[in-house]
């Protein structure tokens, strides 16, 4: 079958297409039908199914005969290591873990926070809890204490599984202090915490609080599989939304597996035993999709990566990995090939590895530019796949379907929609535009299995932020066209959020920290192009009245107290003191303008201006810091 033939099959009967995917995945009771619609527009999957996510990804596989076969490799530039694991031993592992967590009491509904680097254990965390029904919730390993304690206070976890440490090319992460720090931030306290000592680093542990990974599963009982219904909550993921609270994406357990599991083959065109690698972190949607759950669901091989794209040794690791692991389909964020392509630009470590299992390159997170599209088209020989999808979808919105067909790529567009989303452009009013037209993007509800049910102990929260602006719609707060061939271009966000190095960061949240410096008054955050990070975050400070320190001081100390609020992963390292900011008559600033002055962009000048004058003042400003060139 044709592209056209699936997307227009499950058009006409959603409910036969997504009840004929679920097929393919295990459940203990089949559900009775696909959607239910009666809390609409809060949309469930599968809900009267009973299945287990762990059951799926892990011990299907052993009992299919396939338990020597690897599950996981992990692949450790930075500590020199490479480890396999095949399937029979996570079975074991995940499922002393998961006894362990049950003997102290953590049961199905119970939250877990996971707080890990890029190590195996994470995965196997992960499938403990949802082995057992808890429901965890992993941190990125890049957020500093004060993210992780309104993670703890939003979600009450009776427990945190965490590592003593992590390790970025230049420093080792501590966690523990990080951990013992949020700990005491939070009003929420868990009731243990379990911690993997990691050879590099030995943390001290509180007594009576914290256990030993390995001496808390010391003589317990492997757990089985406890079967969820198919609207149970698998995971919390928080992601950044416009105001500092980051919103926790709730991703239900049936969905999630039918859907993950048909984009495996569909998407990805990776079948039972290929092996697949996901170049991301398991703190982000990407690494909670595709390298833990969708490969393992499949009963394909996946590789947890701990190490850069560059310098971890060196422009060539992502590429001897592939030979090494001899990789199908490869995912990775343009930023990561930008910055390959900076130290390696004729591709010389390319050519020392053989490249030959290789078969597609998948790009994912941002906007990927066309210069490193054509870069890796060149290099590479393969399909290079641009794909878009957020956090709340859980996979991908719209992309080229390899398993299915080998659509033509059109440089710029991360090509046509997936079954299961029907995309729109909208006009302000909430009208579809004309092909080619720029808009809103939207898509028409229901969202296909997989995607987010609601936001954690924010139910109104979702429909504000989603539901309620093009009603019918959820919102994505991407702005793009479509044209005549249904291929999407994603221009823009609609909101304050940003994107860093495929990360995406709230500015919001930046300048909640930036205004309570004592010495400023007001402040606002915007990102700014940058060519390696496609983003970064920039920020306008303007002082009390009667504040006479040095401003370069003021910069260093807000750059600081980001760092330490929100964490490095923010990248925020611009700021500069400027007298006002542009508003309009209403009094909102105008960070829209700012981006087009910093970036060099041609802009209409707002009608609403309150003072025109400020946008020079802006300019000088930004050029000071290398932007607004003329
Ligand atoms: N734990 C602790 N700190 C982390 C971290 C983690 N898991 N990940 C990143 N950081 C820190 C980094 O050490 C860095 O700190 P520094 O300011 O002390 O140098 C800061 O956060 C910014 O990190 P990063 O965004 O990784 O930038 P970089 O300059 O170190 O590397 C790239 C640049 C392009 C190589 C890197 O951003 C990259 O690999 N990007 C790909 C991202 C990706 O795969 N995203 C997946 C989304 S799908
Ligand atoms: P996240 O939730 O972190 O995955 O970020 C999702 C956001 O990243 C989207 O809403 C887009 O703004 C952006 N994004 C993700 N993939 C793409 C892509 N292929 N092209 C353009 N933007 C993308």
């Amino acid at each position: 079958m044709a592209y056209k033939d699936v997307y227009d099959a499950w058009k006409a009967d959603p409910e036969k297409f997504w009840m004929e995917a679920a097929e393919e995945v295990h459940w203990y009771k089949k559900p009775s039908k696909a959607l239910f619609d009666d809390k609409a527009p809060i949309y469930e999957w599968f809900s009267d199914g009973l299945t287990n996510t762990c059951y799926n990804a892990v011990d299907r596989h052993v009992e299919a005969g396939r338990g020597d076969e690897l599950a996981i490799m992990h692949e450790s530039p930075i500590t020199h290591a490479t480890k396999g694991i095949t399937y029979k031993d996570l079975q074991k592992r995940v499922s002393s873990l998961a006894g362990a967590l049950k003997m102290r009491g953590v049961e199905k509904g119970d939250r877990v926070i996971i707080y890990m680097p890029m190590i195996p254990e994470a995965l196997e965390a992960m499938l403990a809890c949802a082995r057992i029904g808890a429901i965890h919730s992993v941190v990125f390993g890049g957020f500093a204490a004060h993210e992780l304690a309104v993670r703890i206070d939003d979600c009450t976890p009776k427990a945190i599984i965490a590592a003593s440490s992590g390790l970025e090319p230049n420093r080792v992460v501590h966690y523990k202090p990080l951990l013992d720090q949020a700990i005491d931030m939070a009003e929420h306290k868990p009731e243990f915490c379990v911690i993997f000592q990691r050879e590099q680093e030995v943390a001290r542990l509180i007594e009576g609080r914290d256990f030993n990974w390995h001496g808390f599963q010391y003589g317990v009982k492997p757990a089985d599989c406890v079967p969820v219904e198919g609207n149970h909550p698998a995971y919390i993921l928080y992601t950044s939304g416009t105001t500092g609270a980051p919103k926790g994406v709730v991703r239900s357990t049936g969905g999630h597996l039918v859907a993950l599991n048909w984009t495996m083959k569909n998407i990805y065109n990776i079948d039972v035993g290929d092996r697949f690698w996901a170049a991301s972190d398991v703190g982000w949607v990407v690494g909670h999709s595709y390298i833990c759950y969708a490969p393992l669901i499949k009963g394909a091989q996946t590789i947890v990566f701990e190490g850069k794209p560059v310098g971890t040794p060196h422009a060539g690791v992502f590429w001897r990995i592939i030979q090494n692991q001899r990789v199908k389909s490869f995912f990775t964020a343009p930023t990561a090939l930008r910055a390959i392509k900076r130290e390696d630009p004729n591709g010389e470590f390319i050519k020392r590895y053989k490249l030959h299992d290789l078969q597609a390159i998948f790009l994912a997170g941002e906007r990927a530019d066309p210069d490193t599209i054509k870069w890796a088209q060149e290099k590479f020989g393969v399909p290079v796949i641009d794909h878009w999808w957020q956090t709340e979808t859980g996979w991908a919105i719209a992309a080229n379907p390899l398993g299915i067909e080998e659509l033509p790529v059109k440089i710029g567009s991360p090509s046509v929609a997936m079954p299961g989303y029907d995309i729109d452009i909208l006009d302000e009013a909430g009208h579809p535009v004309e092909p080619g037209e720029l808009g809103a993007i939207a898509i028409k509800l229901p969202l296909p299995p997989g995607t987010l049910q609601t936001l954690w102990n924010a139910e109104d929260r979702y429909r504000k932020s989603y539901l309620t602006t093009f009603p019918g719609y959820y919102e994505t707060g991407d702005a793009g066209i479509k044209d005549e061939d249904g291929y999407v271009y994603i221009m823009a966000r609609t909101d304050d959020v940003i994107n860093v190095a495929g990360h995406r960061l709230s500015t919001g949240a930046m300048e909640e920290v930036l205004s309570n410096h004592p010495d400023v008054a007001e402040c606002a955050v915007i990102g700014v192009a940058d060519e390696l990070k496609g983003q970064m975050p920039l920020g306008f400070l303007c002082l009390n009245a009667g504040c006479t320190r040095d401003h370069a001081d003021i910069v260093k100390e807000v750059v600081r107290d980001v760092r330490n609020e929100i964490g490095p992963v923010a990248a925020f390292k611009l700021a500069c003191v400027v007298d006002r900011l542009p508003k309009t008559r209403s009094g909102k600033i105008l960070r829209g303008t700012m981006v087009k002055i910093a970036d060099s962009q041609p802009f209409k000048m707002p009608a609403t201006i309150d003072d025109p004058a400020i946008l020079d003042e802006i300019k000088v400003a930004l050029q000071g810091l290398g932007y607004a060139k003329e």
